[in-house]
């Protein structure tokens, strides 16, 4: 299926591509975003880290239909029309295993952003593409990650003790449902 363009107030969420990487590059390239992800991100992070990564990695699996990654491209501001940020889904099975990462450039950070970019993707997979559920991470001192699963309909299953990024400390694992989130937007 292909990854369909979507739009929240203040966003354009459009399938992600190479063209994106020098503008990715500028965002990602920062300790206070990448210590909270998967100690697979390097770190110090390389001149060309987000090329290698799009060309090597994620546009392959989004090629075999394993990821959905979406950019996030503000619809005003400094950065008007270029990517800020990016969220994707890595589809493991319909009903269960399939997870969900983000990220955001700092200077975009506290401003519903993010929360904006998850309401509108999780209404696509659930209702669109047709997921039942996935399961979602993060260091337990990451508020910010916390806070959005919070507001949007995932419900805290356990706290693991090994930790899922490059800074120590427990991981909480959610999951978010399909039947939840009908609910919260009442379309169940
Ligand atoms: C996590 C991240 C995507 C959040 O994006 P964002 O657009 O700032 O998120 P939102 O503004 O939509 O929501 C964040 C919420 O957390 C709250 N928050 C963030 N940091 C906080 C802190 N240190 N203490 C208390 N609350 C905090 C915000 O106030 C907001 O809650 P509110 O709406 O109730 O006020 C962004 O911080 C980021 O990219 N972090 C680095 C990468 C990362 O952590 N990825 C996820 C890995 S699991």
């Amino acid at each position: 299926m292909k990854t369909p363009i979507l739009e929240t107030e203040r966003l354009i969420l459009r399938p992600i591509s190479l063209d994106d990487a020098a503008a990715l590059q500028k965002h990602f390239n920062d300790w206070e975003i990448i210590k909270y992800l998967s100690g697979n991100v390097p770190w110090p992070y390389p001149d060309y880290g987000t090329n290698d990564f799009l060309e090597n990695i994620a546009l392959p699996n989004i090629k075999k239909g394993r990821d959905i990654m979406w950019v996030l491209v503000p619809k005003d501001g400094a950065d008007k029309g270029n990517p800020i940020g990016n969220i994707h889904y890595r589809l493991v099975s319909q009903v269960k295993d399939s997870d969900r990462g983000f990220w955001l450039g700092r200077a975009y950070h506290g401003q519903g952003l993010m929360t904006e970019a998850v309401c509108a993707t999780q209404d696509y997979m659930f209702f669109k593409y047709g997921l039942t559920s996935f399961r979602v991470r993060n260091v337990q001192s990451n508020i910010g990650s916390h806070r959005i699963k919070e507001k949007t309909g995932a419900s805290f299953i356990r706290l693991e003790d090994e930790p899922c990024g490059h800074i120590d400390g427990p991981t909480e694992i959610w999951e978010v449902t399909r039947e939840n989130w009908a609910k919260i937007r009442g379309w169940d």
